[in-house]
């Protein structure tokens, strides 16, 4: 399997992990990666409706996890164009009669047999907010976390003491993903904080991209049209991921003239 497992955390609920899992892949596939992402938020499971496959779950990753199906039978491919794969979660909680430490590790194990099937490059995995069934999980497969924390200090300083505790898990390579990035907000704060690069240094994880607030994204997510500003931030942070040296605003002109607000 693969070594590019991502996990998607954050101590707040809320703050974007779902849509940076779904736009990273979408993004990743785009480069012409076949990805595998998995719902391992199974208190409120929503990929399959992000993606808009919610009428076509047969099979679910408990349902793979208990060997009552083939990671065939359970895998969904929203985009024809891309080889972007979900397994999604079930809406009940159908493993209850396992102890959770097997669940744990049955669903560690389902998603690496689904990875195995689509021979998956990257695999990215959604949890829910704080510490849960799907993170443990999820840590069981996991190289690296990505934290994604709105652009508040608070917010960052949850980030990285997210940071911290992914280390518990065995995880050491962790990024920050700042989501929603909102202009107008950051400029009416202006001169009154602190320069957001020295909050997001002494999170003391390393900055992996920031997305703007996209009302498209909105929009996109409830079936009419598609992300635009967003789109290209996840482009960016997809080619960080595959090694290139991305600049932070890189195909975010509005952004790229109003950083001076975030960056001051
Ligand atoms: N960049 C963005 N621009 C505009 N809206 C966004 C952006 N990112 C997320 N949102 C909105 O914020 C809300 C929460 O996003 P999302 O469900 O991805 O968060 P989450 O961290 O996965 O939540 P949970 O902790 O409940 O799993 C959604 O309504 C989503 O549309
Ligand atoms: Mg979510």
């Amino acid at each position: 399997m693969t070594d590019n497992v991502l996990l998607f955390a954050s101590s707040k609920g809320g703050v974007g992990k779902t849509t940076v899992a779904l736009g990273l892949s979408r993004a990743l596939a785009k480069l012409g990666q076949r990805v595998l992402l998995a719902d391992f938020d199974f208190s409120s499971p929503c990929l399959d409706l992000l993606c808009g496959m919610e009428d076509h779950v047969l099979c679910t990753a408990a349902d793979l996890a208990k060997e009552i199906c083939t990671p065939g039978d359970a895998l969904l491919r929203p985009y024809d164009e891309l080889e972007l794969y979900l397994l999604p979660a079930s809406q009940e909680d159908c493993m209850a009669e396992l102890p959770e430490a097997e669940q744990i590790t049955r669903l560690a194990c389902a998603v690496e047999q689904a990875a195995e099937q689509i021979g998956a490059e990257y695999v990215l995995l959604d949890t829910g907010a704080g510490v849960s069934k799907g993170l443990h999980a999820a840590a069981k497969t996991a190289r690296s976390a990505v934290i994604v924390a709105g652009h508040t200090p608070a917010s960052i300083r949850a980030a990285g003491m997210t940071g911290q505790r992914m280390l518990s898990h065995g995880i050491t390579e962790t990024y920050l993903v700042i989501n929603p990035y909102d202009v107008k907000s950051c400029a009416a704060k202006k001169n009154t904080r602190h320069s957001m690069l020295e909050i997001i240094d002494g999170a003391g994880v390393p900055l992996l991209g920031v997305v703007p607030y996209d009302y498209a994204l909105v929009l996109a997510q409830e079936g009419h049209g598609s992300g635009e500003l967003s789109a290209a931030a996840f482009q960016n942070i997809a080619n960080r991921l595959r090694g290139q040296a991305v600049p932070l605003f890189s195909g975010l002109p509005k952004i790229r003239k109003q950083k001076r607000m975030l960056f001051q």
